[in-house]
């Protein structure tokens, strides 16, 4: 077998896996079959990418690769693309021990694993996250699914993989929006977890920016091994799995209010961030200085962190009302992950009424 260079258990027991991180698919991916089938799924951008390669070494690997293609874009996260999936796996014979392999970013993993869990009761299912978005977050932990016309997210299983395959070399492709986009979340795993990595985060800006591969191999890793460690802890997110929505409450209510796609997720959780660090030190006594430097580190990599970089004249009753529908509100009213230290978060906090709008209009 070939050596990757790093290895992160998620430890659930008969569920745990591997997540291989390292440069080459060659290297990463640790699956053997032997004349079982699989689904190699991927889209339209990443397919002409990586899809050839990534079918090469399966077929090496003594799998019978049958190949889907959805269309690039959330819009595939859709139960038309799971009826298309369900197509692929059945004209090309899928069994029960065959595989569904997820070529992408967090839209053909979701979408995949959905399929993965649902077909024959649930298929074996392999992650190869190409965003770094799906390498620090949505490869990991188990969490897929597709949306409805009436909201994201609103259809899925719990259903982990049986190995991640991170190639750290397929970013290089990755749009750079997409690519900071996926640095928000590398940054909450800071905020919520990790002071010195967050540390860490700020002496290395020109290397994150600049997608050194040293640096983007540890800092990778140490949002894996944090995942890893909350999904090991809380695998259905009852309690301490919350953790990982810090800046997804107002952030989910950007990307509601103001439309899927305006601004991407990343975008939209960097301000929720600043947004949940004010509140922070309102409600929790979390210090300015570090609610400010959270605001540089964002800033410094290139996201947007205040009022004026949201889509014009999105109105704070319209943000109001969409964390009213947020999935974690209990009756309308809003929870937070909020910050006590750098490193450390309570969860399902409650807020007065009068600091969320106080907070917000504290967004420069
Ligand atoms: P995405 O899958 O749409 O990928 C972003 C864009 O980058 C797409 O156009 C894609 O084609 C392209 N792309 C991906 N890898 C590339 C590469 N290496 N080179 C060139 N282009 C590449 O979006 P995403 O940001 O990866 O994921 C967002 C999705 O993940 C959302 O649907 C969100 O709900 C979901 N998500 C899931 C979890 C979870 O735990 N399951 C967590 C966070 C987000
Ligand atoms: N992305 C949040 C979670 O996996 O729970």
């Amino acid at each position: 077998m070939c050596e990757v260079s790093r290895t992160v258990r998620v430890d659930l027991g008969d569920r745990g896996y591997d997540i291989h991180i390292g440069r080459g698919f060659d290297s990463v991916l640790q699956s053997e079959g032997s004349g079982t089938t699989a689904l190699l799924v991927s889209d339209s951008n990443v397919d002409p990418l990586y899809g050839d390669r990534c079918a090469e070494l399966l077929t090496r690997r003594n799998f019978k690769v049958e190949r889907a293609v959805v269309p690039a874009g959330e819009a595939s996260k859709s139960l038309e693309c799971i009826q298309s999936l369900f197509d692929h796996a059945i004209s090309g014979r899928l069994d029960r021990r065959s595989i569904v392999v997820a070529l992408g970013g967090g839209v053909v993993g979701d979408l995949s694993g959905f399929a993965a869990g649902t077909y024959l009761r649930g298929v074996k299912f392999l992650q190869v996250p190409t965003s770094l978005l799906a390498m620090v977050d949505s490869s990991v932990g188990g969490k897929t699914g597709v949306n409805l016309p009436q909201g994201k997210n609103l259809v899925g299983v719990f259903y982990q993989p049986v190995e991640v395959a991170v190639d750290l070399d397929t970013l290089a492709t990755l749009p750079d929006r997409e690519y900071l986009s996926g640095m928000a979340e590398v940054v909450k795993y800071g905020v919520i977890w990790d002071a010195p990595f967050f540390e860490m985060l700020e002496s290395n800006v020109a290397p994150l920016r600049a997608r050194d591969p040293d640096v983007l191999a540890s800092i990778v890793s140490r949002c894996c091994e944090i995942k890893a460690e909350v999904v090991a802890q809380d695998e259905r997110e009852s309690g301490v799995r919350a953790i990982l929505n810090y800046g997804h409450t107002l952030g989910h209510a950007i990307e509601n209010a103001c439309g899927y796609g305006q601004l991407l997720h990343g975008e939209a959780v960097s301000v929720g961030m600043v947004y949940a660090a004010e509140l922070s030190c309102v409600c929790r006594g979390f210090s300015r200085e570090d609610a400010d430097r959270i605001t540089r580190l964002l800033a410094a990599l290139g996201l947007p962190v205040g009022r004026s970089q949201l889509p014009d004249g999105v109105p704070w009753k319209a943000l109001r009302s969409a964390m009213a529908s947020d999935k974690k509100a209990r009756s309308a009213i809003p929870t937070f992950v909020l910050s006590d230290v750098m490193g450390s978060v309570a969860f399902n906090c409650d807020v007065p009424e009068d600091a969320l709008e106080a907070a917000f209009s504290a967004l420069v």
